[in-house]
């Protein structure tokens, strides 16, 4: 088994460059197969979440090549619109590859979507949006059966729920249908205007990304982009997480500080000092974060999801009280036991949990999800002793290199 073992107490100091969003490369990179050719992604994080995505490329007979940082996807060879369970079950963010694969081959046929254990994850919404669009959708032995029989259109959907993956997948299947689709209610995330960006590079007519309305003139021929992917708003959060449960001073380069107003705030509040630039941020925490406001949890751009873990590993190593109230997923507190052991005070009733700051204590510990993991590592740099850290297999879905990030600041963190 992997583990990290970490000696906490130690400040972080120094400067990094913040990996490419995961949550922006998974769908980017479904949408290369909407254009014949050769597409060329940047800043491509090093993730298993990515290497099954240039898998699940491959079998549908793509060429896929990588050298560092640059993902080549040649779709010129796509022959096949089939991914099965084992691969589909890897991560959530494949259920894009429906959109994707309707718009290019009129067909997708495909398990259901794996992913974090973060409570139920329908996909209700991402199949409402596609028979929206005209798809015939079946769902029969555990799979997904879509096809367009001529009837795919621009139309007016709604999503009752601001929900990225439906978002995304909407827009991708919305480039294959001929005339105006028009998204009302979609998430607003960044990193669903990085992939407006991206279609748009490819000659999409798309608009609105960013806001909750997204307008597609579809059923124009699409060519293959050259596209560089924004720089990871989570892994950024987390890095700042480690600085508040440690302390120290650390610039961070290649994220957009605009990206993540709501969460720098609450960092402020908790008494760190930030200083932004136009893509980077520096962080300096001489004290124990205080307590602040209740944090809620909601869609961008309200306070994200994937930082309530990171946040409250930081607030545990602190002092004073503050309240969650995750209304995002209903199985998100699964670090909160962990957390526990190292001596953390939290308080859970259903979707609330109350933390009060003090001393944490090195344990061993368990992560079951990406920020879940993430968020223990962050706490055992703030904790006295040393920590195991488990669950080593779902960090690297969604960070580069967290411990080698961490050892050049200084962090003594070690692979094992
Ligand atoms: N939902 C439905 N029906 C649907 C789709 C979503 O009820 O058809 C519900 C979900 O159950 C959830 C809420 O809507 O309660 C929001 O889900 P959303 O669809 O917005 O999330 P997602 O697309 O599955 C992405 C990120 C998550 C991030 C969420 C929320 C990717 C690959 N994943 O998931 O990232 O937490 O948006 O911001 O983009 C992570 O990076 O650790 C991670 C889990």
């Amino acid at each position: 088994m992997c583990e990290y073992q970490i000696t906490g107490g130690r400040p972080l100091a120094g400067q990094l460059t913040v990996q490419g969003a995961k949550n922006s490369v998974l769908p980017i990179l479904a949408a290369t197969v909407l254009a014949d050719g050769e597409s060329e992604i940047c800043n491509c994080p090093d993730l298993s979440d990515v290497t099954a995505t240039l898998e699940i490329l491959r079998l549908l007979g793509c060429k896929v090549q990588r050298e560092g940082g640059t993902v080549r996807v040649d779709t010129s060879a796509l022959e096949c619109s089939h991914i099965p369970q084992q691969l589909m079950g890897e991560l959530r963010s494949s259920v894009v590859f429906l959109g994707a694969l309707l718009a290019r081959c009129g067909s997708a046929q495909l398990a259901y979507p794996g992913g974090c254990e973060l409570g139920p994850r329908p996909i209700d919404l991402h199949l409402m949006a596609l028979r929206t669009l005209g798809a015939d959708v079946r769902e029969m032995r555990g799979g997904l059966y879509c096809r367009n029989k001529g009837t795919m259109r621009g139309r007016e959907l709604c999503l009752p729920m601001p929900s990225v993956g439906a978002t995304e997948n909407a827009m991708l299947a919305a480039c294959g249908c001929p005339g105006v689709t028009t998204i009302v209610g979609a998430a607003r995330e960044p990193e669903i205007e990085d992939l407006q960006n991206f279609l748009r590079a490819m000659g999409a007519q798309v608009e609105g990304a960013g806001t909750s309305t997204i307008r597609i003139e579809g059923g124009h021929p699409l060519h293959p982009a050259r596209y560089t992917v924004m720089g990871d708003r989570m892994a950024a959060a987390t890095y700042l997480c480690a600085v508040g449960a440690a302390g120290g001073c650390v610039q961070l380069h290649g994220v957009d500080p605009g990206h993540l107003t709501g969460f720098l705030s609450v960092l402020e509040e908790a008494g760190a000092d930030l200083h932004t630039g136009q893509n980077s941020i520096s962080m300096a925490c001489t004290t124990p974060f205080n307590g602040v406001r209740p944090v809620r949890t909601a869609p961008y751009p309200g306070f994200p999801t994937d930082a309530q873990a990171p946040l409250m590993a930081a607030l545990c190593c602190g002092t004073g009280t503050t309240m969650f109230v995750e209304n995002m997923f209903s199985s998100r507190y699964r670090h909160v036991d962990e957390l526990m052991r190292m001596g953390a005070d939290i308080q859970v009733d259903g979707r609330v949990a109350v933390v009060t700051g003090r001393p944490l204590q090195g344990a061993r510990v368990r992560g079951t999800d990406l920020r879940g993991s993430a968020a223990l590592v962050v706490a055992a740099l703030g904790a006295r002793g040393e920590s195991r850290v488990s669950g080593v297999r779902h960090i690297l879905r969604g960070y580069e290199n967290l411990d080698g990030d961490l050892r050049s600041l200084g962090a003594s963190i070690q692979y094992i």
